[in-house]
């Protein structure tokens, strides 16, 4: 199902399609683990998952899957690009395709202040001081200084607390440039998602990802990945 269609499905009632991340498992004992992404990573990642600080510390299955879609089709333009990571966690896809594809510039992770801790944890663990920077962004608010503007911006599972969207929105709107591409990973949760994915298409041009094998069995999960780039002319 790609993502027009469920723009126009009907059938789920306005309520919860899925609480896993509402009531995210805050009992899960703090652990590192390999990340291979089905062995696309050598070396896997260390991934620290540590749910203290909030939800972001783990891995959450968008994550898996645009790293998996990036590593598999998109190392060669990640190599050249600058990359901004939005709502990071405890750094998952940023770190992957820095160990990945080793961008020539530094790949920036970025989540809220909660977060840097667990990010600078995953950094070290891989040594990736020199090419991967934590820092805050508080969507809605402006580019930290330090943060360029991308060639490309990674989100994943950014898209489940309706107050956040305009600031999300906003967000987007900030750092996609004229040659911006951002890769978008969601799954949706509730019918309300779908005012955000409204929202997007309007200010955007939104487009699925068609090159990945893997689409047909995440959708049935209501997983979805596409590209959001300016719309030609803005
Ligand atoms: C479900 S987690 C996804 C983490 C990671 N991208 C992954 O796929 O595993 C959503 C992340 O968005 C971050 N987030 C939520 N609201 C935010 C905001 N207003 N500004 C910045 N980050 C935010 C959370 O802190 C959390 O780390």
């Amino acid at each position: 199902m790609s993502l027009s269609d469920l723009e126009s499905e009907k059938g789920d009632a306005d309520g919860l399609l899925s609480e896993d991340l509402v009531q995210s498992p805050t009992h899960k004992a703090a652990s590192t683990k390999a990340v291979d992404f089905d062995g696309l990573l050598t070396p896997p990642l260390l991934l620290r998952e540590d749910l203290t600080s909030g939800n972001g510390g783990q891995a959450w299955p968008a994550g898996m899957i645009l790293g998996k879609y990036l590593l598999r089709r998109k190392r060669d333009e990640l190599q050249d690009s600058s990359i901004v990571e939005l709502g990071a966690g405890g750094g998952l896809c940023g770190l992957a395709i820095a160990v990945g594809c080793r961008p020539k510039d530094v790949v920036h992770i970025t989540d809220q202040q909660p977060m840097q801790a667990l990010m600078q944890q995953n950094i070290a663990h891989n040594n990736l001081q020199d090419a991967v920077k934590a820092s805050v962004y508080d969507w809605g608010n402006p580019r930290p200084q330090d943060i360029p503007q991308p060639d490309v911006v990674l989100a994943a599972d950014c898209v489940y607390f309706e107050p956040a969207f305009p600031l999300l929105l906003q967000t987007l709107q900030d750092l996609i440039g004229p040659n911006t591409v951002c890769y978008f990973c969601f799954k949706r949760r509730r019918r309300a998602d779908m005012h955000f994915v409204k929202a997007v298409k309007k200010m955007f041009l939104v487009e699925d990802v068609t090159d990945d094998p893997d689409s047909a069995s995440y959708s049935w999960e209501n997983i979805f990945l596409c590209t959001i780039k300016r719309k030609p002319g803005r």
